[in-house]
């Protein structure tokens, strides 16, 4: 998979270098391409805000720099040949990220990030970009962060994780919360006992059967009481 990051904040990226996602991209499974969007402004203070139309609190980042950032991204993915990328723009007013929607994500040949600050990119960015590719307004959650950047690295790892060969043993992203709506239930390992506490006696049975059982039990009860939400109509 190819991953463009549009960003003032390169440097926020350097993080990709290490573990899990680091490894894969040693081993090619994914390309990266962090972009500066300060490289695609032509001015000597190389701004790219400025105050909104119509009035308001804060800065709207202007949309020359981003339509440069986007073409050179997108031309250069055609020239590579990469089919038909997606542009996510991570947005706390954008859909809501979920586990089904990085594992539909990490089927793409070519994710572009781009990762917004301040109060937002002006909308014709977006309405531009949605007439040469696929876009997606993607929120984390409804919380407001300063910007796309951590949000986007998330989203990096959640669907980075789910492309096939990234995470050695595939049997682990079968059995994990969210992957059957439903959340994980507790695990244990050596020793037996712990400070006074028992590892579930089930755990210890060798009845697999049972060892099933009680875990599908747990993950009902735990997502029961904390993400009732979750839970699939009776
Ligand atoms: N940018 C600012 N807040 C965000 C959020 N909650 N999700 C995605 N991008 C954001």
């Amino acid at each position: 998979m190819r991953i463009d990051i549009v960003t003032i904040f390169p440097e926020f990226f350097s993080v990709l270098d290490v573990s899990l996602l680091g490894r894969a991209r040693q081993a090619g499974r994914i390309q990266l391409g962090v972009h500066d969007l300060r490289d695609y402004t032509y001015d000597r203070h190389r701004t790219v805000d400025d105050t909104p139309y119509g009035g308001g609190a804060g800065m709207v980042m202007r949309p020359e720099p981003w339509g440069d950032a986007l073409d050179s991204i997108l031309y250069a993915d055609e020239a590579r040949g990469t089919v038909d990328p997606i542009v996510i723009f991570p947005s706390p007013a954008g859909e809501l990220f979920s586990q089904a929607m990085a594992q539909e994500l990490s089927t793409e040949a070519a994710i572009v990030f781009g990762c917004g600050r301040y109060e937002g990119i002006d909308q014709r960015v977006v309405d531009y970009v949605s007439t040469r590719a696929r876009v997606r307004l993607v929120s984390m959650g409804d919380y407001v962060l300063n910007g796309g950047e951590i949000a986007t690295m998330a989203m990096i790892e959640a669907i980075g994780r789910l492309i096939p060969g990234v995470v050695g043993n595939p049997a682990s992203l079968v059995e994990e919360s969210h992957s059957d709506g439903l959340l994980e239930y507790p695990s244990y390992t050596k020793p037996a006992q712990w400070r006074g506490l028992d590892v579930p006696p089930v755990l210890l049975s060798g009845n697999h059967g049972a060892i099933a059982a009680w875990r599908r039990e747990m993950q009902l009860e735990r997502t029961r009481r904390v993400r009732p939400d979750l839970l699939p109509p009776a």
